[in-house]
Parts: C-alpha cells; sequence; structure tokens
C-alpha cells in the first residue's frame, strides 16, 4: 500500500498544474505584503530626502517642484492648445471650455490629433526633434482650420524630468524611456520649443505653461473632482506627483500654501535601494536599455519594459527545457518581440489562453496547452508585480499626505493616466486592491477587531510560511530535470578536456578489493573538519577481524585557511603524535592518504589540487601535489618516515571500504561536510585512458550547476549562502545539499521569516546573525521526531535562540524542508549514475550496492530514507541498496594502498 501510495504520490507530482513551476521559477518576483510595506516606507524616505535641501543633491528620486500651487477650481474658461510629448503617443490639440459653462458645467470640446515621431527623430538632434514637434502644430492648426492670426495660448506636456524655477521654463534633467535627443539635455525645454516655433513661422503661440504629464494628469481630473490631488502614470514609462506642503519642499522658498511636486519616480532604486528585490531579468533589461542604472522602478514596472521581462523568463525557462520541450526561437531571442500588448492580451479574460497561444506562434513556437498556461501565469506575475510596486509607490504618497495633514483617514482621488493602466484588462482592479492593504490606519481598524483579526493572521501567517518553503520543494519533474541535468554533466567532464562543471576525475583505481590484503597500514585522511590517524591490520578476510586504531585531531580554522605549509606542517604533527601513540615510530608504514578534494591525479600516488572546496582556503596549494607537499613536511620534521603508496578521494575510499564487504559495492557516495561520489564501474575513460577496461571515477559531482544548470532551482537563500562562502559561484550542487551549508540555508530562511515578522517576534539577534551556528549535528537533533518541541527548543536555546512553541514548529519545518531537498537532490544525482552504468552495461536492470558515509548520512534521522526513496522512484529499473560505510573512507585508503602494494608485488 505505501509504496502504491508513493507511487502515486510520484505521478500526480509529475503532471502538476503548469503554473506552479513557473511561481517556483519565479520565486523573486512574487513580493509578499510584508516586502511591500517595507518598499513603501523605503519610498517614503526616499521622498524626504528628495525633498529637503540638505540631501536633494544626493537623493535618486528627485521631487521636483513644479510652480503649480493649486489644482482647478472648475471656474477656467477659454480656448488653449496642448501639446503632448513624452508617452507612447505625440498628441497635439485644442481644448475649448464654453463661456458661461465652467468645465464643471460640462461645456468643454476637445480635440486632438496623434503625429508619429520617426524612430531617427527619437534619438536625433534635438533641434529636429523640436521642429517636427513645431511642424505638427503647424498642421494642425490648418486641418482644424484654427485661426494663424489670433495669438493662441499653449500648454506643453512634457513627460521627462526637468528642473523648473517657474511654470513657463523647466531645464531638462535626463531623457528616459526610448528618447535621447541630443544637445537638449540641461536646456531649457520651453525655449527649444519657441526656437522652433519661430523656425517654422506662421503661428502666434505663447507657451504660458510646461507641465509633466503626472501633472497634467491630475489637472485634467482636478476639473472634474475636487479631491484629485496625485498623478499618477503606468504607460510607457511611470510616475507620480501629488500636492506636498510648501514647508517641507526646501528647494523652493515660502512656507505657506502646496505646491505639486512631481516626483519622478521611475528613478526609485538607482542609489541601490531596491536591489534585495531586483531579479536577474531585471538586470538583463536594463543592461539592454537605453540608460543602463537609471529608471530601476520604471524598469519593473512600466510599459515599455514589461514585455521584455516576461520575454526574458520565457526565454530562460525555455533554455532550460521548462517551456516547448527545450525549444526556442530567433524570434524568442529578439529583443521586442513580446510587448505590453501582449502582456495585455495574454491575461485578457476569456481569451487570453488563446492569445498567449497566437502569440506564441507568432514567435515562431510550438507551445503545449500547459506551457500556455505557464507563459500566461509568467504575464501574470510580472504585471502583478509592477501593479504592487506602484500600489507601493501609491501608498507612500497617501500616507505622506495623510501625516502632512495631520489626518487619521483622507479622501482622495488619484488620476490615473497612461496605457498599462488603461488597457491591461486587471491592472488597474490590482492596483486599488493592494493599496487599500497597504494603507496603515486600513491595516489597524483591521487589527482591530480583535477576534477575527487574529485567525486571518494565523492563516496569513501560515500562508506566508508555505509561500516562503515553497520553492525550496521540488516537484517530480523537477528532481527528474536534476537526474537528466546530472546525467548530462557526467558525460559532459567524461568527454570534455578543459574545464567542466562535474570534473570526472580519474583515480587510477581499477579494481575493488578482493578480500586478500594483508598487513599493516596507516590511513590518513584530511577532508571534513578533522584529519583522521588510523592504523588498519589486514589480516586476510573480513574486516571485522582486523584491528582497527585510530585517533581524530580537529582542524583549526586558522590552519585551514592559513599558508599551505602550516597545513602540511600540522597534519606532519598529527601524524608524528599518532606513531607515538601506537608506539611505531620507527616503523616505516606503507601508508594511504584520504585527500577530500578535487585531485587531478597521474599516478595512485600523486594528486595535484585543483581547486579547496568547503571550508579550505589554504594559500599555495592548488596546482601542487598534495602528496609531495606532504612527503616534505615530514622531511621537515624529521622525526619518522612514512611510504606513501596512494592517494584517494574520500568518496573512492568509501567505495573501497565498502566493497570489502560487499563485492557489489560499485559506488561510494559521501553526504557529509561536503558531497562527492564516486563511480567505481565507470566503463568509459577520458580519452587517454582508452583500452583500460574499467577504472573508478571521483566525480566531483558537488560542482553541478556551476554552469549555471541549476538555475531555476537555486533560491535566492541558497544564492546569499553561496554569496558569503570561500567559493562564490563554485560547487553550487554541494551547497544545496552539504552538512557545511543545509544549516546556512536553514539560518538565511530563519532570517527571512524573522524580517518579514513571523518568527521570533520579528527579532533578528546576534545569534541569527551568526554564521554556521545550524551544525549538521543540531539540524538532526532539530528533525529528530523523538523530540518533543519543547525539547526542540531547548535546542534552540543553546544555540542562542529564544523561540516560542510556534517558533520552534516553524523551525523545524524549515530544517525539514531544507534537508528533505538535500536527500532528494543526492537520490537524484545517485539515479543519474546507476542509470549510466546500467545503459553502459546494457542492461534492462541492474543490482548494485553504494557505499555511503559523512556525518549528514549517518546523523541525520530522515536523510538516508527519503535519499533511498528518491532513488527507487527515479531510477525504477535498477534495484539500489545504500549501504553505511562501517570502517570510513580512511579504511578504504589503507584498501588502496594494499591493492596498490599487491599490483606492485606482482
Ligand atoms: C497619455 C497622456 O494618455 O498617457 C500622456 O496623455 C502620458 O501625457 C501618457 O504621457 C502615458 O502613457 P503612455 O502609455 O502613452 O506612455
Ligand atoms: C518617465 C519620465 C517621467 C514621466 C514618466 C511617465 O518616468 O521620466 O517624467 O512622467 O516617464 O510618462
Ligand atoms: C567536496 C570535495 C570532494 C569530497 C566531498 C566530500 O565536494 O570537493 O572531493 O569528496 O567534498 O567530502
Amino acid at each position: 500500500m505505501f509504496a502504491v501510495h508513493l507511487v502515486l504520490s510520484f505521478f500526480s507530482k509529475l503532471q502538476e498544474d503548469p503554473t506552479k513551476k513557473v511561481d517556483r521559477f519565479m520565486y523573486a518576483m512574487h513580493l509578499h505584503d510584508d516586502q511591500l510595506s517595507d518598499i513603501s516606507a523605503r519610498f517614503q524616505a526616499e521622498m524626504k530626502k528628495g525633498l529637503s535641501g540638505e540631501s536633494n543633491a544626493a537623493a535618486a528620486v528627485k521631487m521636483l517642484p513644479t510652480h503649480v500651487h493649486s489644482t482647478p477650481d472648475g471656474s477656467e474658461k477659454g480656448q488653449f492648445l496642448a501639446l503632448d510629448l513624452g508617452g507612447s503617443k505625440f498628441k497635439v490639440l485644442q481644448v475649448k471650455v464654453r463661456e458661461g459653462t465652467g468645465v464643471r458645467g460640462g461645456g468643454v470640446e476637445m480635440e486632438e490629433k496623434t503625429y508619429p515621431i520617426p524612430e531617427e527623430l527619437l534619438t536625433g538632434s534635438g533641434k529636429e526633434l523640436f521642429d517636427h514637434v513645431s511642424e505638427s502644430l503647424n498642421d494642425f492648426l490648418h486641418e482644424k482650420k484654427i485661426s494663424v492670426e489670433k495669438k493662441h495660448p499653449l500648454a506643453f506636456t512634457f513627460s521627462f524630468p526637468c528642473e523648473q524655477s517657474a511654470l513657463n521654463q523647466g531645464l531638462l534633467l535626463n531623457w528616459s524611456k526610448n528618447f535621447r535627443a541630443r544637445g537638449v539635455q540641461g536646456k531649457d525645454v520651453v525655449q527649444a520649443l519657441r526656437g522652433a516655433v519661430n523656425r517654422t513661422g506662421g503661428m502666434d503661440v505663447e507657451v504660458l505653461a510646461m507641465v509633466n504629464d503626472t501633472v497634467a494628469t491630475m489637472m485634467t481630473c482636478g476639473f472634474d473632482d475636487r479631491y484629485c490631488e496625485v498623478g499618477l502614470i503606468v504607460g510607457s514609462g511611470t510616475n507620480a506627483c501629488y500636492m506636498e506642503e510648501l514647508h517641507h519642499i526646501d528647494l523652493v522658498e515660502g512656507d505657506e500654501g502646496r505646491m505639486c511636486v512631481n516626483t519622478e519616480w521611475g528613478a526609485f532604486g538607482d542609489d541601490g535601494a531596491l536591489n534585495d528585490y531586483i531579479t536577474e531579468f531585471d538586470r538583463e533589461v536594463d543592461a539592454a536599455s537605453n540608460n543602463p542604472g537609471k529608471q530601476i522602478l520604471e524598469k519593473m514596472v512600466s510599459g515599455m519594459y514589461l514585455g521584455e521581462l516576461v520575454r526574458l523568463v520565457v526565454l530562460k525557462m525555455a533554455k532550460l527545457g521548462l517551456l516547448f520541450e527545450g525549444q526556442v526561437s530567433d524570434a524568442l531571442r529578439t529583443k521586442g518581440k513580446i510587448t505590453t500588448a501582449h502582456v495585455a492580451a495574454m491575461e485578457e479574460y476569456k481569451n487570453g489562453l488563446k492569445n498567449t497561444r497566437n502569440i506564441l506562434v507568432d514567435l515562431d513556437l510550438s507551445p503545449t496547452p500547459d506551457d500556455c498556461v505557464a507563459v500566461q501565469r509568467v504575464s501574470t506575475i510580472v504585471s502583478f508585480r509592477s501593479s504592487n510596486l506602484v500600489a507601493a509607490g501609491l501608498a507612500a504618497i497617501l500616507t505622506q499626505i495623510r501625516q502632512n495633514r495631520h489626518l487619521r483617514t483622507l479622501r482622495i482621488t488619484v488620476g490615473v493616466d497612461g496605457t498599462v493602466y488603461k488597457t491591461h484588462p486587471r491592472y488597474a482592479n490590482r492596483l486599488h486592491k493592494v493599496v487599500q492593504l497597504l494603507i496603515p490606519e486600513r491595516r489597524q481598524q483591521q487589527r482591530s477587531r480583535s477576534g477575527h483579526s487574529s485567525r486571518t493572521k494565523l492563516a496569513s501567517q501560515r500562508r506566508q510560511v508555505d509561500e516562503t518553503l515553497s520553492p525550496l520543494r521540488l516537484s517530480g519533474e523537477q528532481l527528474l530535470l536534476v537526474k537528466k541535468r546530472m546525467r548530462g554533466a557526467l558525460e559532459a567532464g567524461l568527454k570534455s578536456k578543459g574545464p567542466s562543471a562535474v570534473k570526472m576525475l580519474p583515480s587510477y583505481v581499477y579494481q575493488t578489493p578482493d578480500g586478500t590484503e594483508h598487513g599493516k597500514y596507516l590511513a590518513l585522511g584530511l577532508g571534513g573538519t578533522n584529519f583522521r590517524a588510523l592504523l588498519v591490520d589486514l589480516k586476510k578476510g573480513l574486516l571485522q577481524n582486523s584491528r582497527l586504531n585510530h585517533k581524530i585531531y580537529p582542524t583549526p580554522v586558522e590552519i585551514m585557511q592559513g599558508s599551505g605549509e602550516e597545513l602540511f606542517d600540522h597534519i606532519a604533527q598529527c601524524v608524528g603524535d599518532f606513531l607515538d601513540y601506537m608506539g611505531m615510530k620507527s616503523a616505516r608504514l606503507p601508508a594511504g592518504l584520504t585527500f577530500s578534494f578535487p585531485c587531478e591525479q597521474a599516478g595512485i600516488d600523486t594528486g595535484t589540487l585543483v581547486s579547496w572546496t568547503k571550508g579550505f582556503k589554504a594559500t599555495d596549494c592548488e596546482g601542487h601535489d598534495v602528496v609531495g607537499m606532504l612527503r616534505e613536511a615530514i622531511k621537515r620534521r624529521n622525526e619518522f618516515d612514512l611510504d606513501i603508496v596512494s592517494v584517494v578521494n574520500d568518496a573512492v575510499g568509501t567505495m573501497m571500504s565498502c566493497a570489502y564487504e560487499d563485492p557489489q559495492c560499485e559506488i561510494g557516495l559521501i553526504a557529509g561536510t561536503g558531497t562527492n561520489q564516486d563511480d567505481g564501474a565507470e566503463r568509459e575513460k577520458k580519452e587517454e585512458h582508452a583500452g583500460i577496461p574499467k577504472m573508478c571515477i571521483n566525480t566531483e559531482w558537488g560542482g553541478l550547476g556551476d554552469d549555471g544548470s541549476l538555475d531555476d532551482i537555486i533560491t535566492h537563500y541558497d544564492s546569499e549562502v553561496d554569496q558569503n562562502s570561500l567559493n562564490p559561484g563554485k560547487q553550487r550542487f554541494e551547497k544545496l545539499i552539504s552538512g557545511m551549508y543545509l544549516g546556512e540555508v536553514v539560518r538565511q530562511v530563519l532570517l527571512d521569516l524573522t524580517r518579514g515578522g513571523l518568527l521570533f517576534r520579528g527579532q533578528v539577534t546576534e545569534a541569527l546573525k551568526t554564521t554556521g551556528i545550524f551544525h549538521t549535528k543540531y539540524l538532526s537533533q532539530i528533525e529528530s521526531d523523538r523530540l518533543a518541541l519543547l525539547q526542540v527548543r531547548s535546542v534552540l536555546q543553546q544555540l542562542g535562540l529564544d523561540s516560542t512553541c510556534d517558533d520552534s514548529i516553524i523551525v523545524k519545518e524549515v530544517c525539514g524542508a531544507v534537508s528533505h531537498r538535500a536527500a532528494q537532490l543526492s537520490g537524484a544525482g545517485v539515479a543519474a549514475v546507476v542509470d549510466k552504468i546500467r545503459e553502459n552495461r546494457g542492461l534492462d536492470h541492474l543490482d548494485i550496492t553504494v557505499g555511503v558515509d559523512g556525518s549528514l548520512y549517518k546523523l541525520h534521522p530522515h536523510f538516508s530514507g527519503v535519499l533511498q526513496q528518491t532513488v527507487n522512484m527515479l531510477a525504477p529499473q535498477c534495484t539500489v541498496s545504500l549501504l553505511p560505510s562501517e570502517g570510513g573512507s580512511g579504511t578504504g585508503a589503507a584498501l588502496t594502498a594494499a591493492v596498490a602494494r599487491k599490483k606492485l608485488e606482482k
């Protein structure tokens, strides 16, 4: 029954809802409420920075005074011309307000015409651009038969940041969106327009005002609604303005009354304030834009970029084989092929999926129905993030206004314009909802309704914990992908001459022990945090009959990360001590060294360290023969002599020691401080070993993903851990599964939950900030089923973490999610190896034993079980027995030495 259940749940996972994988892939774009509140608070701080005279110069958000002191009062009348430049359309307009009616009386007539702007004018000279504007105006007057004799007042909507010292003057600070005409930056735009009008001739216009589009939007809306005091644009660009108290605007004199401030919020984040929220896709969009490093918020939010974000995510997913069965088309690779209009179409209520399909087919892709659902989801996540960010900004502005006026509640209208807001089917609705949610006084009101709100709080806490953990939970489909990628990497490592993520290092071990090995051997091991010395007495036959003597020496961090000479002197000293202890200093013993780092070997008794991994960083070792370095240290010590016969990796040592007991053992696996696997049955060799029937290969599988192949399952917690490690960017697989890093991943998740107020009462303590507090040992204890919650609390207390019972439950859950993932990923790796061996041998079924060692495997209550289950699921054509190593890899080293010696003696 149990097995059936497992199989079923596995298959149901395989057919999982395609939106799930997208959600996991795009986790970083999902902003939860606390993050939005945080962003909103940061933005409000930025606004203050921009308003203050002291900090304005350094502020990213410019908070530009507009010299607009009031919104319309409805008595305005007469005829105006207007130009609207900077949105997706350039328009010329005429506005007539009939005498005696006023705007609110409804007597407004408006005529407008859109004029295309040729591409080359956007990037040509400013003079040409303004000449085009003026010629269009001239054309408009003629077409609409507007008298050119009369003098016309004109309002100029110019949708770029301008520094204004009066309403009819403004220096362009910088272009944004797709404009970059030369020679305008730093110049007065009104002057530029006047110059062009003069050049064109035949018109009499007086430029009365120049306003940003946000201001124009607020004013337009203000005609009808006296509560409108905020203008918002979510179009090709994004921005907002609002009525601020004059005494807060340091850049303008005067204390009485208000002035509209153009926030230019698109630049929020240009100083790094949004770095925690920026994804690789945002970086790509930014890098490919006209203005890299500028308008960071705008690039996450506005119409000019949304389509690109969707395209980049879809492209990456396709490349990773998560969409279109890995198919990628040239169109999909081309910048600009997915537009904001597409995004809106994909999310349409009824036809969304059909539209998505058509859009994808137009991009020369052949999507399955699941692909369409997935791509639609991508689009939803991108546009949802946009509306969330706009909501966060708007909430900050509304809070600022409310605080300015010392009001508990505020009645206000926001005038909104822009293609994204107007044409996207769900945008307005979502924006509205999230703003409601973010405005603090509303939250307080909700909280005050105690009974009800504490229930919703618990439910939302649960949801947030689940959401936090969800990217750590891998589906069967993802595990299969990992298996596939591991398989690919194993093959690639064997074939490649140059560097590859998974190195596949030959070990020069050609056979496993046959039980005839005999004699006394010294086994030495360096690899985890300890150095081990061990005397193995092989008396023909089983290992259990041998007398084992050993001693463990901790390796201090300053030695691990000091100089190479110090490290090997330390080892020689430990060996000397051990020989003293055994009373064998004068015997020149044969010795085998287990060295648990990647070594390029040219024989069984030499090994050049490729690179340190785990916690080691000793200088002058990489690129050197470790056996040679040990021999030299022994010589320097001049106390004893050793005959170092072999050097092996711990994975190889483990295989050897297990094979002594079980001849079917042809694989060694380490799940400890580091992780590695060796494939004893490897038959395909690197080219230089052609002709040899088989040789054990040290896969160094911990390097899987160093080429980016695991990016879709790597979470931002993992990235943090990687960044804080000694070898950023390296051993990505190892960092997901080995004891040295799991505790750190747990700590990152706990930090996040705490910052979100979901744990430890929101208090980030020193203990929690301490790198490395969660050793494998503690993870194992916390996850032990035998421990009651109280005991979990006491373990946490030992670590300096004061927890409530609720906290303990969450911490245990986090540990569980992280170690479960580790065991599953290890299982996916083993499945790849055993299937490869099976296929190499042309078998339908393979029985094989894997010798396993390592603290995680041995101490953790669930690791081995989950590992076994995963292997069974992912490699159904193999029967894999996991055999915990008894003698340890040290014994294996001794056995390797014995086997090597036998060979020599022959
Ligand atoms: C228009 C306004 O409707 O919206 C413009 O008239 C504004 O002033 C524009 O710039 C912003 O939206 P988009 O999508 O055209 O950039
Ligand atoms: C850009 C401009 C800004 C404008 C916005 C919306 O962000 O810098 O001035 O308001 O786009 O069009
Ligand atoms: C690291 C080392 C590897 C070793 C493993 C387990 O991955 O690079 O050589 O086998 O840790 O200790």
